[in-house]
């Protein structure tokens, strides 16, 4: 089973994403190779679980969750509130270290958060030096120079950094980064990849459902 992670970032509204889940389902992929995980914005997902519900083969992620458990924090969202909405929660990702500057510290807060709220936390790293905590399943290793470029980084470089980074037999190793239509195949054949974090090619339906194919 592989993980296909659509990861919208800032992109869409409801009915753009409502109509993105129908052409998708529609299309009926095989289910039991793939799991599908869907990270919209969060103000999206409480209505896609709601048009989800009777749809097994795509679970909701978030995009991030709160460093702070609950309190006076304006605008911040909480695992609390994502609790029973989101089952996974992207963590870490280059963009918010990079934007918002979040750092190990602040990523190993939220790590903790999510798992309190039974959302499981894919935690995405830059190269080996990025901190893994133990507590961590998911792992996505996603090259700074490979997101949002089309310069994915080949499948025996990939293994190479799986290597490195000396995991655990349950651990989960998802790779992001220019993934798209073309350059799938070479990545799902390979056991050693247990998952693919999309960006861009995930945004359009037909695109995204021309990776789901390939799986
Ligand atoms: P990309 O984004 O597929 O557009 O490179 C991947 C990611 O940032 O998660």
């Amino acid at each position: 089973m592989k993980y296909l992670i659509a990861n919208w970032k800032a992109n869409k509204n409801l009915t753009e994403a409502e109509d993105w889940i129908d052409i998708v389902i529609e299309q009926q992929f095989q289910s039991d190779r793939i799991k599908i995980v869907l990270c919209p914005p969060a103000a999206l997902i409480y209505p896609l679980k709601q048009k989800l519900r009777d749809e097994k083969n795509i679970v909701l992620g978030s995009q991030d969750v709160s460093a702070f458990a609950s309190g006076s924090y304006t605008g911040e969202v909480t695992a609390k509130s994502l609790e029973g909405l989101a089952d996974y929660a992207i963590i870490g990702h280059s963009e918010r270290r990079k934007y918002f500057n979040e750092t190990d510290e602040i990523v190993q807060k939220k790590i903790k958060n999510a798992i309190k709220y039974n959302i499981e936390p894919i935690l995405c790293i830059r190269n080996e030096k990025d901190f893994i905590p133990a507590d961590v399943k998911m792992i996505a290793y996603e090259p700074v120079y490979a997101i949002g470029t089309g310069s994915n980084e080949p499948v025996e470089k990939i293994i190479e950094m799986k290597k490195k980074l000396d995991l655990r037999p349950d651990n989960v190793f998802i790779y992001g980064g220019s993934v798209d239509k073309n350059n799938v195949v070479a990545y799902l054949k390979k056991p050693d990849i247990d998952g693919l974090l999309i960006g861009i090619a995930s945004l359009d339906s037909m695109s995204f459902f021309d990776i789901v194919n390939q799986a």
